[in-house]
């Protein structure tokens, strides 16, 4: 159902409520999502991005109950992974001579999936389009925001910024803007979504938030390709990025371990009273890998100066749950943390070096030589454990 954003602009996407996971099963979306798609009707008609694909059926009929579809006379691609663009094939099907505007780079993603050749207009940041009653329609290229293709529209007058994957939240809501939804959800969602999406991407972030913001365009609102559309003081999402993409922590130590027979969770357990102990003001969180949602866990270590990872030693080795977990860091690119390892173990207790050699190479300080047990601990080793964390706190 099509829903006003402001004026002429309206939102003609999908909400998925029952959207529990994504990119496969490599994210988590406890909170479903939304495929936001906008329709502009000035002089000229235009409709930005579409929808994912199961939805793509759905998405053409609903919008022909809203008008004609020949009425179309431009469509915006701004960016080309499939929850944008799954809905084209369908649309393009009815009216296959209409322009998609897009970058170079969205011509080669969308005819590398749909095998098209539909009538692309490539365009640059700055380039134009006018949509008659005196607006235009501005694009910016938003390469690595978060794929090379990745583009935002900039709607003047209105002074929308459609920024498709940028500033969203895997978040299904009928509520359109962000001063009518719970504002605890909808930043756990926005820091989720940026700490396990777009760190990788600081660096080029934060060139391109600077560039964001001295174009100096008005911005009334944020339409985004996922979740709200921020109108309620909407560049606080994008001061909100800027510290993000700046290396961010806050004054937290996460404890992640697995653990066997709960000797490496004892230890867990008594290094983090050794750090309260020591220091009251730190947040202190642990997580077992093996029970806990993997992408909660990186928007934790997102949010830490110091993660302390615990494995026993198996098989002159570590539990396979924290190997990929590590590699899952790794692949966040995470700088200016640091961490420490513990663990137990029976025989040969080769499990902290392992795991201070695997936390260097994934990007992080390793602090001291870390804290390992033979045999479950006893009272001595718990104590142990205690002043291993006091230790950890005070670097
Ligand atoms: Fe990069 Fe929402 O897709």
């Amino acid at each position: 159902m099509k829903k006003q954003v402001k004026n002429n602009v309206s939102w003609v996407g999908k909400v998925d409520w029952e959207l529990q996971s994504f990119h496969g099963e490599e994210l988590s979306t406890h909170k479903g999502s939304s495929y936001n798609s906008y329709l502009i009707q000035e002089e000229k008609t235009v409709l930005i991005d579409t929808v994912w694909v199961p939805f793509a059926e759905e998405f053409v009929e609903n919008l022909e109950k809203e008008i004609d579809l020949n009425e179309i006379d431009y469509i915006i691609a701004n960016h080309g992974e499939v929850d944008h663009s799954g809905a084209l094939s369908a649309l393009m099907k009815r009216i296959p001579d209409k322009p998609i505007y897009c970058t170079a780079n969205a011509v080669k993603s969308l005819k590398g999936q749909y095998h098209q050749d539909w009538n692309f207009k490539v365009v640059k940041t700055g380039d134009k389009i006018d949509i008659g009653n005196g607006k235009e329609l501005i694009f910016v290229e938003m390469a690595m925001l978060h794929w090379p293709d990745s583009m935002a529209t900039y709607l003047t007058k209105d002074n929308i910024l459609f920024s498709n994957d940028a500033f969203g939240q895997h978040y299904a809501t009928e509520k359109l803007f962000n001063d009518l939804v719970d504002q605890c959800e909808l930043f756990e969602e926005s820091i989720k979504y940026f700490a396990n999406i777009l760190t990788p991407f600081n660096f080029m972030l934060r060139k391109k938030l600077d560039e964001i913001i001295a174009l100096n365009l008005p911005i009334d609102m944020i339409a985004t390709g996922h979740g709200i559309i921020w109108r309620d003081n909407p560049m606080q999402i994008v001061e909100k990025y800027s510290a993000w993409a700046n290396d961010y922590q806050e004054n937290q130590i996460t404890i992640i371990y697995d653990t066997m027979w709960n000797g490496t969770k004892s230890l867990a357990e008594m290094i983090a009273q050794g750090i309260s102990k020591t220091d009251s003001e730190v947040v202190v969180k642990l997580f077992n890998i093996a029970k806990s949602d993997e992408n909660d866990i990186i928007t934790e270590v997102f949010k830490s100066k110091t993660v302390i990872m615990g494995s026993p030693t198996v098989g002159n080795n570590i539990l396979h749950t924290v190997t990929g977990f590590i590699q899952l860091m790794k692949s966040m690119k995470f700088k200016n943390k640091k961490s420490a390892a513990f663990g137990c173990y029976g025989w040969s207790g080769e499990s902290v070096k392992i795991l201070n050699d695997l936390m260097g190479d994934a990007g992080f300080e390793v602090i001291g030589e870390g804290f390992r047990n033979q045999w479950n601990p006893d009272e001595n080793a718990l104590n142990e454990a205690v002043s291993f964390g006091e230790t950890i706190a005070k670097m």
